[in-house]
């Protein structure tokens, strides 16, 4: 708003000044390039997986990964003696993140299909998975499925890359793919 009105009061019609509209074309082109980069890097960059997910309750998916866990567990890993669970190959796989970890601990086969299902117990975690940077945001109440198939048989780390409080430097994850 104007203290003064301006002298000319049809100033939209004058003509805009061909410097400012060189500026607008190119904001705008520069625009289209990122909105259309977005939809290329989701296919190409091969990061940002796409997902379905679904409404759960935080103690309905705790449930259901605990059970999986009882299921296929092989052994036991580390000074808290974490799960090491090795499900059947195409099978529907489960992991939840909470303070602070991520459970339990996968064990895959290369070239194998699975659907990956995440969720959170309490608040929201950043899944990235390393050294492969595949970043899913993890909520509560709501459960992701992603499906994958490694290609490369190791080990991978996931490292939680949301600020969740004073443990979230510690909340790493593993992941082996065997051949
Ligand atoms: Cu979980 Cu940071």
């Amino acid at each position: 708003m104007a203290i003064h009105s301006p002298a000319n009061r049809l100033w939209w019609n004058e003509r805009i000044e061909k410097q400012e509209l060189i500026w607008i074309l190119v904001a705008f082109v520069w625009g289209l390039i990122m909105f259309f980069a977005m939809i290329y890097w989701h296919i190409a960059g091969e990061q940002n997986l796409s997902n379905e997910s679904y409404r759960v309750d935080p103690e309905t998916y705790a449930e259901t990964v605990e059970s999986f866990t009882e299921t296929y567990q092989v052994r036991e890993e580390g000074d808290t003696g974490i799960p090491v669970v090795h499900p059947p190959a195409g099978s529907d796989i489960y992991m939840i993140a909470r303070l602070w970890e991520w459970y339990p601990i996968l064990e895959l086969e290369k070239d194998k299909t699975y659907r990956l299902h995440l969720s959170s117990q309490d608040w929201q975690h950043g899944f990235s998975l390393q050294p492969s940077n595949i970043n899913i945001q993890v909520h509560p109440g709501y459960e992701l499925v992603v499906t994958i198939t490694p290609d490369q048989a190791g080990e991978y780390s996931v490292v939680c890359n949301e600020f969740c409080g004073i443990g979230h430097h510690n909340m790493l994850g593993r992941i082996y793919v065997t051949d």
